[in-house]
């Protein structure tokens, strides 16, 4: 099968979206809004942060079980699986475009799922709620990669977010990144290699395929078409690391 460009991956990427725009997806109703769904305006988040729950589980869930963040989460597919398997971990679900959030939402409700919640949220605005240690693992599952400059420096993934997640996660807590852009993976790789403070799980310097319980709808889509998936599982290292120092990969 030929592969999509990275060009035709974006357009596909818009297509996708435009799909589901046009596509009847219910809101939710008022009781399953209360329940699931938070949405927060770039303007409240610089004005008044402090009237705005944070990115914990005592916020959020009202206990201290560990939290587990998607940015970027599409219609949630990943996390719905996630949380089903483990009831005893809390997961955010934070994504811009509320109609796939909605998908979201009618999957957990659907599915009576008690420890997860969608924000509506460009994660760009959205770093003042976050919380240091209050994050067990972050998930950035194929992030947009944009495809004209201006869009390109968007990208969630960058220097920013390697230190806004090094903070917000736990001493020991997972970053999974997967992206199917060849683009975008060479610029996460590059961060990665110069970063010291976040140890890849594995001797490779990267995966290639992801294999999780369910694949996400963008998993689905691209792996049709063909194209290489590629994965970078992180431990997040908090003490006793300096900038320059060298460490061994899988140690
Ligand atoms: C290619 S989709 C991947 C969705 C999902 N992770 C998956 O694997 O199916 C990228 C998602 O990131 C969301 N997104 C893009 N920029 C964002 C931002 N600044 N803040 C929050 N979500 C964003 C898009 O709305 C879209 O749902």
């Amino acid at each position: 099968m030929r592969r999509s460009t990275p060009a035709e991956s974006d357009t596909l990427s818009a297509m996708t979206r435009r799909k589901l725009g046009r596509r009847k997806v219910a809101e939710p109703d008022a009781a399953t809004a209360e329940r699931y769904f938070l949405r927060l305006s770039g303007w409240d988040i610089r004005n008044d942060p402090d009237s705005l729950p944070r990115f914990t589980s005592p916020s959020l869930f009202g206990n201290d079980h560990p939290l587990e963040m998607e940015v970027g989460c599409g219609s949630g597919e990943f996390l719905c699986h996630l949380a089903e398997e483990s009831p005893e971990t809390n997961f955010v679900g934070l994504d811009v475009h509320l109609k796939s959030l909605h998908k979201g939402i009618e999957a957990a409700s659907g599915a009576g799922l008690g420890n997860i919640k969608f924000v509506g949220v460009d994660f760009r605005q959205a770093h003042p709620l976050l919380a240091p240690d209050s994050l067990a693992a972050v998930y950035l599952h194929f992030p947009d990669p944009g495809m004209k400059t201006r869009e390109k420096r968007r990208r969630i993934f960058d220097r920013k977010f390697l230190d806004e997640m090094h903070v917000a996660v736990v001493e020991g807590g997972r970053m999974s990144l997967v992206t199917d852009d060849e683009g975008y993976f060479g610029q996460m790789l590059a961060l990665i290699e110069a970063d010291t403070r976040w140890r890849r799980t594995h001797e490779e310097p990267y995966l290639v395929g992801f294999e999780p319980g369910v694949k996400s709808r963008f998993q689905t889509l691209w792996e049709r078409r063909g194209r290489k998936v590629f994965h970078f599982e992180l431990r997040n290292r908090k003490s006793g690391i300096r900038r320059a120092e060298a460490v061994p990969h899988g140690s």
